[in-house]
């Protein structure tokens, strides 16, 4: 239990890492979420500080989630296996790890939704559940990528290929043969991440979500 709770801190305070509010207060010296969609989100970095800060805070922001997910992995079995007089079995593991990818994962995703160093508030959690899956599931995470890139590809538009790729990781994670909790992980990941695209909905329902490389007055 207790190298559980402390995966699930790491995991957390991984994905708060916040990442694009760090770009634009170094780079600029402006608070992001002041800006263009006011997300923390890589997209948003992009339309704020360009291109190379945009790359980096999305490497950034994939390798939380997958850090996140080998924390659960490797990290709280050797963590309980020091803490533990009788160390948790080979059978014991093959149970409890897929569960803690599970709570890790999440809690990844909830960090950057709601990091604890910006009064809660972040970004979307795209890039960072990118991660997750990747980590998680290889076939999933790549799937996912395709998609997003694809959609992004014909539409330009990144809330729309987030919002897809999020589908698609639900669809694949129950098309492939994965383990229950692998599969709460992605569809309460997956609706998160949805969840947190509510204004892009609103945007794409009025005809006036921006597409990449468009100006974007209409989110200032
Ligand atoms: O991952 C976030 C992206 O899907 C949308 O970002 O800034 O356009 O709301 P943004």
């Amino acid at each position: 239990w207790t190298a559980g709770a402390v995966g699930l801190m790491i995991a957390y305070l991984l994905g708060s890492i916040p990442t694009g509010y760090l770009a634009g207060k170094l780079l600029q010296g402006i608070d992001i979420r002041e800006h263009g969609s006011m997300s923390t989100g890589a997209t948003n970095v992009l339309r704020t500080l360009g291109k190379w800060p945009a790359l980096a805070v999305l490497v950034i922001d994939v390798l939380k989630g997958a850090a996140a997910v080998l924390v659960a992995r490797w990290f709280c079995p050797w963590l309980a296996s020091q803490l533990s007089p009788t160390p948790p079995t080979a059978a014991e593991l093959q149970v409890s790890v897929p569960w803690m990818v599970c709570l890790a994962g999440i809690a990844a995703l909830l960090g950057h939704g709601r990091s604890i160093w910006l009064n809660f508030a972040g970004g979307k959690s795209a890039a960072t559940g990118l991660g997750v899956v990747l980590a998680m599931s290889w076939p999933v995470g790549l799937g996912t990528a395709a998609v997003f890139g694809l959609v992004l590809a014909i539409t330009r538009i990144v809330s729309l290929s987030s919002m897809l790729a999020a589908v698609t990781a639900i669809v694949l994670v129950f098309g492939l043969a994965h383990p229950l909790p692998y599969r709460l992980l992605v569809i309460a990941g997956g609706l998160y991440v949805i969840m947190r695209h509510r204004a892009n909905i609103g945007r794409l329902l009025a005809g006036t979500e921006p597409r990449l490389g468009q100006s974007s007055p209409q989110l200032d």
